[in-house]
């Protein structure tokens, strides 16, 4: 289908990184490069190829053996605009051209995200409406929208349960893989119900809601659903107060940091003595998922994050089979990220427009609406012609000043493959993902399922719907 052109290494469009793309050079340079799109033939053929694909495409109408959740934290569709420009950019394309993995996927809906309470939400409210089906109030998780953030005796009898704890409930295997710490929202509402999404560990939680009865989100962790995969940070949560980091044995803000002197990792390991778990923290015993790169990449940019989040996608496609495994990636919300400023084709994702603005200094392309990137200097905005914004830790600038930069309201992007896939179509609540995924596996309350795969050639040999492996990985965006 879109196949991206590759250009020879050796052409002088490659200098990505050095400012001297910005402009009309790039332009011109890019207009030589792209020649071939000036033919009407080649975006005809281009379509046709697409179009021929869409004809084809036919709904895979059978349940789904696995399900893979991939959560980008944050990746608004901008978000993912820009991130596939750097992909391309950082293979010596123009980038504009590229097809990411998640571009590949045939369907897409958009997913409305605000919560019960919010018109802009934050990460728990979402996680507990993709993974547990209903919308809910911010900072609980796994909670409906009758209970009240930080009122821990809300908590009992509004508990909503996530399909990964339901597919557990079947019997299926589950996992959870995240590059940020795994009692962080977006997996904890997967196995927690809580009304603080910051309750990580015992040490958290006010004693009025320990004496209420309330739970930390790492003690749940390992008592509420037998999770057969845990991969992620947030160790600290899961030892003992003053308890040294295997991995960072000098760090004192790494240091164990639970009141009741509990080990949960021994808890989660003794839970299951029948079974083969292993504990591994180390790159050497883990080569699939490098867990000490994503970690280090979580200091760096959100759009380097997001093509390595697309790779995940891309391995994971490698590792598994369209025709019995759903896989939905989606977002839990936006940011204020925009990029704009009528820049050339092939001008740096990071770089600057090409004119100047009406206070006759340069902007980047990539700006903020809010944020830390609000820079005035005496009433004037920040000059960046003598700053490096290539610099990964140049932060864009804002228009308005906030330390933290905020989430974005506007919906995001659902894209799915495999079995059930093309229920994700039109515009939809945010809670549908968790619904179309337990419909799709045959799971609670989801009864009147999906048939199971070739049933129409051997109806009289139905299969036993085998390990379904019931995945999220989450990506934490930068949220600056
Ligand atoms: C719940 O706790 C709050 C104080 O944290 C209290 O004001 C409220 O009355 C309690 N509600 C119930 C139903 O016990
Ligand atoms: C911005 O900085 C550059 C380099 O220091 C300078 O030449 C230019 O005059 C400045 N622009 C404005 C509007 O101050
Ligand atoms: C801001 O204005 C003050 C007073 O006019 C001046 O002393 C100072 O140098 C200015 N700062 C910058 C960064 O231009």
């Amino acid at each position: 289908m879109q196949t991206p052109h590759r250009w020879p290494q050796n052409l002088p469009f490659i200098l990505l990184g050095t400012m001297l793309l910005a402009g009309d050079w790039a332009a011109v340079e890019s207009q030589v490069l792209y020649e071939h799109e000036r033919e009407p033939a080649y975006w005809d053929a281009q379509a046709k190829a697409t179009l021929d694909a869409a004809l084809k495409l036919r709904p895979r109408e059978h349940q789904a053996k696995n399900v893979i959740l991939f959560l980008g934290d944050g990746m608004g569709v901008s978000t993912v605009s820009a991130a596939r420009i750097l992909e391309g950019q950082m293979e010596g394309n123009a980038g504009e051209e590229t097809v990411l993995a998640m571009d590949t996927f045939p369907y897409v809906a958009l997913s409305k995200t605000y919560s019960v309470d919010k018109q802009v939400a934050d990460s728990a409210s979402t996680a507990t409406a993709y993974h547990c089906g209903v919308k809910a109030n911010a900072k609980t998780v796994g909670l409906s929208g009758n209970a009240v953030a930080y009122e821990c005796n809300t908590t009992f009898g509004n508990e909503v349960y996530s399909v990964l704890r339901r597919a557990k409930a079947k019997g299926k295997s589950v996992g959870i893989v995240t590059t940020t710490r795994v009692q962080h929202a977006s997996p904890a509402a997967a196995y927690a119900h809580s009304v603080s999404r910051s309750w990580y560990s015992d040490a958290d939680l006010p004693s009025s809601a320990r004496h209420q009865g309330c739970v930390d989100i790492a003690t749940q962790l390992v008592t509420n659903v037998d999770i057969d995969v845990i991969l992620g940070g947030g160790r600290m949560y899961m030892t003992p107060k003053g308890t040294s980091d295997p991995e960072y044995p000098t760090s004192n803000s790494r240091k164990g940091d639970r009141k009741d002197r509990r080990n949960l990792i021994d808890v989660w390991l003794n839970a299951k003595p029948n079974k083969n778990s292993h504990y591994v923290w180390h790159r050497k015993e883990f080569d699939e998922i490098n867990i000490r790169t994503t970690d280090r990449l979580m200091a760096k940019l959100a759009l380097t994050e997001a093509v390595m989040f697309d790779r995940a996608i891309e391995r994971a496609s490698q590792l598994t089979r369209e025709s019995d495994t759903l896989t939905v990636v989606t977002a839990d919300h936006s940011h204020v990220f925009t990029f704009g400023g009528n820049t050339p084709r092939g001008n740096p994702i990071f770089g600057l427009a090409p004119k100047k603005a009406d206070d006759q200094m340069p902007f980047t392309s990539i700006l903020y609406a809010n944020g830390p990137g609000y820079v005035h200097i005496n009433g004037t905005r920040g000059n960046i012609t003598m700053v490096d914004y290539y610099d990964e830790e140049y932060m864009q600038q804002a228009a308005v000043p906030l330390d933290a930069e905020t989430h974005g309201g506007e919906d995001v992007a659902i894209y799915a493959k495999g079995p059930m896939a093309h229920l994700f179509h039109g515009v939809k609540e945010q809670n549908y993902v968790a619904h179309v995924m337990a419909y799709a596996a045959c799971l609670e309350p989801y009864k009147d399922c999906p048939p199971q795969p070739h049933s129409h050639t051997s109806a009289a040999c139905v299969s036993t719907p085998s390990n379904l492996m019931f995945g999220l990985i989450s990506l934490l965006w930068l949220s600056r």
